[in-house]
C-alpha cells in the first residue's frame, strides 16, 4: 500500500496494477459471450458521461434516490445513531452523501472508496472543505476486492457502510451475495449497511432510462472502446459497434451491449479478437430487484433488512440492514 499526502487529505492507495486490467479485459473478450466489467467505464471521460447520465430526463434513478434522501435523511440519521464511521464504496461525486452527513449526529469520520484516483482526491478534498471538523480518509481501491479500513482519530460507535446509487445492481446474484458478505466484514459486528436498491418496474420506463434520446448512454457505453484503444493499444473502430440496452425480464436486469455491426477483427494488447456480425460484448448488467427478492438476497449474506424508505411510485429504495 502507498500512502501519499495530496491537497488537504491523506490517500490510502490499494489500486491494482495495470497488468490486472489487461488480463481481465483479454479474458473477457476470449469468453463466450464476450463480457467486460462495468468498473472499466469510469475513466475520466466515462465518469463525466456518467454524471451527465444522472441529469437525463429518462434516468430516474439518481433523481428518485436524491428525493428519498431529501425526505428521509433525518430519519436515517436517527436510525444509524451517533458517532458513526461512514464508509462509502464507489463514492464518485459524493452528492447523496452530503444529504446524509448534514443530518448525522457527530459523525466521527468519512471514508470514501473509489477506483478513480482523480475523482476520489477531488471529492475527498471537497468534503474536507464542506465539513472542516470531519476527518476524511480516502481509500483508492477496487471495492470488490478486500481492503483495510484506515483508523479514525476519534473512536467510532459503529461502522456504517453507505452504498447508494444501486451499484449493487451491477452484480449477478452470486457475486452480489459475495459483495454483501464482504461489506459485512468491513462493517464488523455492530455495523450496518445503508444501501440504494433500484426496483423492478415497467419495461418501457427501464428501457428509456438506458436508451436516452440524447445518446449519452450510448456515448458512455462506446467510451469503453475508446479507453481500450488508448490504454491497451486497441484498434476498435467505434462506428462499427452499436449501443443496445434491452430489459431481460426473466433475469430482472437491463443488459448493456455493444453490438458488432459486421464481421471484423480487432487487435488489442497484442492479441487478436474476432467478432461476428451482430455479436455482442456484454458491458453491464443492471439488476432491478423486488423488495422480497432483495431481502432474500441480503439474508444469504447474513444481513437483515430493518427499514426501507421508498418514493411514492416505489421505483427506488434505500434500505437499512444490520448483521444477523
Ligand atoms: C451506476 C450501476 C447504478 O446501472 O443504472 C447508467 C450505471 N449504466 N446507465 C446503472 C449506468 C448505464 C448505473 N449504476
Amino acid at each position: 500500500m502507498k500512502i501519499s499526502q495530496a491537497l488537504s487529505v491523506t490517500l490510502h492507495d490499494y489500486m491494482p496494477r495495470a497488468g490486472d486490467m489487461r488480463s481481465e479485459i483479454l479474458g473477457g473478450l476470449a469468453a463466450s459471450p464476450k463480457i467486460l466489467r462495468p468498473k472499466y467505464f469510469y475513466d475520466e471521460r466515462g465518469s463525466k458521461l456518467f454524471d451527465a447520465i444522472c441529469e437525463l430526463p429518462e434516468y430516474y434513478l439518481t433523481r428518485t434516490e436524491l428525493g428519498i434522501m431529501e425526505a428521509s435523511a433525518a430519519d436515517m440519521a436517527n436510525v444509524l445513531g451517533a458517532r458513526v464511521l461512514l464508509v462509502e464504496p464507489g463514492s464518485g461525486t459524493s452528492m447523496k452523501t452530503r444529504l446524509l452527513l448534514d443530518k448525522l449526529h457527530w459523525p466521527c469520520a468519512y471514508v470514501p472508496v473509489d477506483i478513480s484516483r482523480e475523482h476520489l482526491i477531488a471529492a475527498a478534498d471537497r468534503m474536507n472543505r464542506y465539513y472542516p471538523a470531519l476527518e476524511v480518509l480516502p481509500v483508492c481501491a477496487d471495492f470488490s476486492q478486500s481492503f483495510a479500513l484506515p483508523a479514525p482519530r476519534l473512536p467510532a460507535a459503529r461502522t456504517v457502510v453507505y452504498f447508494p446509487g444501486s451499484t449493487i445492481g451491477n452484480f449477478e446474484p452470486a457475486a452480489a451475495v459475495a459483495l454483501l458478505k464482504q461489506l459485512q466484514q468491513l462493517a464488523g459486528r455492530k455495523g450496518a449497511l445503508l444501501i440504494g436498491v433500484d426496483l423492478n418496474k415497467d419495461r418501457g420506463v427501464l428501457e428509456a432510462a438506458y436508451n436516452d434520446a440524447a445518446g449519452v448512454t450510448a456515448a458512455f457505453n462506446l467510451n469503453l472502446l475508446t479507453r481500450l484503444n488508448r490504454e491497451l493499444n486497441g484498434n476498435f473502430k467505434l462506428e462499427r459497434f452499436q449501443h443496445r440496452a434491452p430489459y431481460n425480464q426473466a433475469e430482472g436486469r437491463i443488459e448493456m451491449h455493444l453490438i458488432s455491426l459486421d464481421d471484423q477483427t480487432v487487435h488489442i494488447a497484442g492479441e487478436t479478437v474476432r467478432f461476428g456480425a451482430g455479436e455482442a460484448i456484454v458491458t453491464e448488467y443492471s439488476y432491478k430487484h423486488t423488495l422480497p427478492g432483495f431481502t432474500a438476497l441480503a439474508a444469504q449474506a447474513g444481513w437483515s433488512v430493518r427499514k426501507v424508505w421508498t418514493d411514492e411510485r416505489r421505483w427506488f429504495s434505500v434500505q437499512y440492514l444490520t448483521a444477523g
